[in-house]
């Protein structure tokens, strides 16, 4: 974790947030190069969710919620952890987190502590208007189902995506970004006809192990726990969390629930009209039936829901984890590589004139990084550093896949040297073949 961390500060993917005034615990910024993995991470996201599957649509809602969602949704009832304090040391834990030098005989009776952020909504502060930043994306997507349903004419099953951030008043916030209090979900809820529930959390969760295995997780740094009956969230029937081997060990990188019909049946009106399965409280605040007309039996059906929840700075942390590499050289040499999959780099491709400023290869240089940029893969670098050796040792170390050399050759027969990230490898190529080549890096063809 410590080399992460100090490869993350020093090459500019991950600064602690307001560092200049101390730092807040559980806040972390992403930095340029840490903006591009995230980007594509949820890039990557967002083409195997909405564009790989017509029967799923994207979403982006307002984070500010309605405090009557998270009433009926139950978080202000249950999002709570049991918290203490420690007399001695004057710190507060999460009663399962209480580090070892706290004496039993120093804490506090565990009292519990509600983990939503509350906010002062309009010009009057005496707490009569106030909203919550969100705990999760999902609720947004319960509360918009019937626009979607009826924008889009979906029939079950089908889903609503969305990626954006959630915030948690996590008691202790830890290792690095893997549990802050600010942070970025992806969710899906996929709606199907209750029945048919079971069968789609085994399809779902067959589906989010072969994406992370896309992203460069390997399914020997993962085990899944189903989650015990008596630890499921309020919500859920059954819970399989993908937990991964974190440099601080197994921990949940996604969860994947089935929600059964509980979120629709809560923000739903005419309950009684409804043959819901779970037990909801009563709701006489909505104004929209939630649920789907059965086109054959004309039969009103609040649909089950299985949810895939992951959380992007997880996935970073995991991601980056898995592609760091130290490797020996020879004659006592190393280097570091971070092993990306390509289309997670923050920069694809890195064009280097041999000599810095020389104007005929920087002229080279500069004409293949816009063909290049205009490929619209992702980031292309033009690095006028005339220092080979220290631009190939960079660009290992941010996990760039491929660097092009233009030296003096390239000026008399139009070509160029790549040189591959993972194998050191060194070719010669037609500098017009590159924009082609290129694109099969990047798409792992
Ligand atoms: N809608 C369901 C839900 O929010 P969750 O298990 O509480 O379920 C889903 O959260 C995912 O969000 C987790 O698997 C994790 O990746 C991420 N996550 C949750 N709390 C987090 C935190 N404090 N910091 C970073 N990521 C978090």
């Amino acid at each position: 974790m410590d080399d992460l961390v100090s490869l993350c500060k020093r090459r500019g993917f991950i600064f602690q947030s307001g560092e200049i005034y101390g730092g807040m615990q559980g806040m972390y910024d992403y930095g340029p190069l840490g903006v591009e993995l995230k980007n594509n991470l949820k890039q990557a996201w967002w083409n195997a969710m909405v564009y790989e599957n017509d029967n799923i649509e994207g979403l982006d809602a307002a984070i500010l919620t309605n405090p009557t969602i998270l009433k009926y949704s139950g978080h202000e009832d249950t999002f709570t952890d049991p918290m203490v304090d420690c007399k001695s040391c004057k710190q507060r834990f999460r009663l399962d987190q209480v580090p070892e030098h706290c004496k039993k005989e120093d804490l506090t009776e565990p009292r519990q502590f509600n983990l939503m952020f509350k906010t002062n909504v309009g010009p009057i502060e005496d707490g009569s208007s106030f909203g919550y930043l969100r705990p999760e994306t999902a609720q947004s997507i319960f509360t918009n189902f019937k626009n979607v349903v009826d924008s889009s004419s979906k029939s079950l099953p089908f889903g609503i995506a969305q990626i954006g951030k959630a915030f948690r008043n996590e008691i202790t916030p830890r290792n690095f970004i893997f549990r802050v209090r600010e942070f970025e979900q992806m969710e899906l809820e996929f709606f199907v006809e209750p029945g048919t529930d079971e069968d789609w959390h085994k399809k779902w969760v067959q589906k989010r192990l072969d994406w992370w295995e896309d992203q460069g997780i390997p399914i020997k740094s993962i085990e899944l726990y189903d989650v015990p009956k008596d630890e499921l969230a309020h919500y859920s029937k059954g819970t399989i969390d993908v937990m991964y081997k974190f440099p601080h060990g197994l921990e949940e990188l996604e969860g994947i629930a089935n929600r059964t019909d509980f979120d629709l049946g809560s923000h739903t009106k005419n309950q009684d009209e409804l043959n819901i399965s779970a037990n909801v409280v009563e709701n006489k605040s909505s104004n929209t039936r939630l649920a789907i007309q059965n086109i054959e039996t004309k039969e009103w059906v609040v649909p089950y829901v299985i949810e895939p929840s992951a959380g992007v700075d997880r996935g970073v942390l995991a991601i980056m984890n898995e592609a760091y590499n130290v490797e020996t050289l020879g004659e006592g040499k190393e280097r570091t590589v971070l092993k990306l999959m390509p289309h997670l780099s923050p920069v694809k491709a890195a064009v280097i004139p041999l000599k810095k400023n020389n104007e005929e290869l920087v002229k080279i240089a500069s004409s293949l990084k816009s063909r290049l940029q205009k490929l619209n893969l992702g980031r292309i670098i033009l690095e006028n550093t005339g220092n080979i050796g220290k631009g190939y040792r960079r660009h290992d170390e941010i996990g760039t896949p491929l660097c092009i050399t233009i030296d003096f050759d390239s000026i008399e027969d139009n070509t160029a040297t790549l040189r591959d990230r993972d194998t050191m490898n060194q070719e010669r190529m037609e500098i017009d073949k590159i924009p082609e080549y290129l694109i099969k890096v990047v798409n792992g063809l």
